[in-house]
C-alpha cells in the first residue's frame, strides 16, 4: 500500500486529493496545525465523508522540526505540499507571514524530504499568480514570470526551490503551475464562492445585494476535483517536471457572476454593487493557461465546464444555507 503525506489536507485541494488517493488505495496522512477552537479544522474532510479514513499528524510548515519528525515517522512514498497562506489579498496585509509559510514553508518541506526520505516523490502547489503581469497572452511552462503580490513572490521562491532541489539533489520534485480552481469546498473569501454564496443568500431572501471589487478581471477557472488528478499524475511519471494545469478558457468575474445569478433566475445588474475598498493594490488582469504539455505527457484534461461548476457551487450553497435556517 502506497503512503502519501499531504500538507494542507484541511484545505479545498487537500480534501479532494485525499479523497482521490483513498480511492486508489493509498494510506493517506495529513499535516494539520493546532487550532484553539476545534481539535482539527476537518469540515471539508467531513463534507466528503472521509474524515475517519485519513491519519492526521500535528505540525506546521513554519516548524522544520515538526516536518522532519512527520516525514521520518510516516516514511511517505509521495509528498504533496499544498499548505499555504493562499489568499492573495491577505498577502498585502501579512506579507511576512505569507513569505514564511507560502515561500519558506516549501523550503522546510523540501529539506525534510531531502533529509528523511529522499526517494519520495514531491509535489509543489505552484500558481498561475506567478505570471502576474502576463508576458504572453497564453501562459505555458516557458512563459516568463512577473509576480504582482507578496503571495505570488512567495510562490515563485517555492517554485524555484522545487526546481533547484530537483537539479541539485536529484529529488523527484515536480511543480504544478495550477490556474484557478474552485468547488463547493472553496473558501468563502475567494470570488467564485463569495458569488455563489451571495447569490444563494439573495435567492433565499437573506441578503439584497452582493459587493465585489474588480469584476473586469479575467480568470481561467477549472474544478478542483479535476485538478487534483493532475497532481497525482505528475508524481506517477518516471521523470519529475513542471506542468501548467488550466482549461484554456478565460472569463471575466462579471460573466462568472451572470452564470450564478441566471441559475437562480435573478439578474446580476439588479444586485451587484462595486466597492472600491475591494480592489487590490496591484491586479492580475487576465490569466489564460496552455495545458498542452499536461495533456500530451500526463494525458490530463479538464472534465468540468465553468457553467457546470458554478451551478454545482450555487446548489451546494443553497443547500447549506437552507439547512442552517
Ligand atoms: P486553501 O483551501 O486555502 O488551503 C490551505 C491549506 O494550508 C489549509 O489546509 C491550511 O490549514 C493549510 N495551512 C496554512 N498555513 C499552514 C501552516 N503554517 N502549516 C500547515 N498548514 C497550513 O488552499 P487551496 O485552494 O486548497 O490550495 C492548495 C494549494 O494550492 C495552496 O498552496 C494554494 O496556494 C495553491 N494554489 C491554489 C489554487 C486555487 O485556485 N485553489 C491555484 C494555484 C495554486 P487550515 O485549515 O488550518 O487553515
Ligand atoms: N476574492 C475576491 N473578492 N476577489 C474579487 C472580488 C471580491 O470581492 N471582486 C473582484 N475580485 C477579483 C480579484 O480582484 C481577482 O482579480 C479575481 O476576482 C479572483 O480573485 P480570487 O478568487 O481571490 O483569486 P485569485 O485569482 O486572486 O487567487 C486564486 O487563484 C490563484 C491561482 O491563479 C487563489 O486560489 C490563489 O491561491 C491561487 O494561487
Amino acid at each position: 500500500m502506497k503512503k502519501a503525506l499531504i500538507t494542507g489536507i484541511t484545505g479545498q485541494d487537500g480534501a479532494y486529493l485525499a479523497q482521490l488517493l483513498l480511492g486508489k488505495g493509498y494510506d493517506v496522512h495529513g499535516l494539520v496545525r493546532r487550532s484553539s477552537t476545534t481539535d482539527v479544522n476537518d469540515v471539508r474532510l467531513r463534507w466528503l465523508g472521509i474524515a475517519q479514513d485519513v491519519r492526521l499528524v500535528d505540525g506546521d510548515l513554519a516548524d522544520l522540526s515538526s516536518l522532519l519528525r512527520t516525514v521520518r515517522t510516516v516514511q511517505p512514498d509521495e509528498v504533496y505540499n499544498l499548505a499555504a497562506q493562499s489568499f492573495v489579498k491577505t498577502s498585502w496585509q501579512q506579507p511576512l507571514l505569507t513569505g514564511a509559510i507560502t515561500g519558506l514553508g516549501c523550503a522546510n518541506m523540501l529539506e525534510a524530504v531531502r533529509i528523511e526520505k529522499p526517494d519520495a516523490h514531491f509535489y509543489q502547489a505552484s500558481s498561475s499568480e506567478m505570471y502576474g503581469l502576463v508576458q504572453e497572452p497564453l501562459q505555458s511552462e516557458s512563459t516568463p514570470f512577473y509576480p504582482r503580490s507578496p503571495y505570488a513572490a512567495a510562490k515563485l521562491y517555492a517554485h524555484w526551490m522545487t526546481v533547484n532541489y530537483r537539479e541539485s539533489f536529484g529529488l523527484h520534485a515536480s511543480s504544478g503551475i495550477l490556474f484557478n480552481h474552485e468547488s463547493p469546498l472553496r473558501g468563502i473569501e475567494f470570488v467564485t464562492r463569495k458569488v455563489t454564496d451571495g447569490v444563494a443568500r439573495i435567492k433565499l431572501g437573506l441578503a439584497g445585494n452582493l459587493r465585489l471589487g474588480n469584476i473586469d478581471a479575467k480568470r481561467d477557472w477549472g474544478h478542483a476535483r479535476d485538478y487534483v488528478k493532475a497532481m497525482w499524475l505528475m508524481l506517477q511519471q518516471q521523470i519529475a517536471d513542471d506542468y501548467v494545469v488550466a482549461t484554456g478558457r478565460t472569463v471575466t468575474v462579471r460573466d462568472m457572476c451572470r452564470i450564478a445569478f441566471e441559475h437562480c433566475g435573478l439578474a446580476a445588474e439588479e444586485h451587484l454593487v462595486i466597492d472600491p475598498a475591494l480592489f487590490r493594490p496591484a491586479e492580475v488582469d487576465v490569466l489564460l493557461g496552455d495545458a498542452a504539455k499536461a495533456k500530451s505527457r500526463l494525458g490530463w484534461e479538464p472534465e468540468t465546464s465553468l457553467e457546470d461548476m458554478i451551478r454545482e457551487m450555487v446548489d451546494a450553497d443553497l443547500k447549506r444555507l437552507s439547512a442552517s435556517r
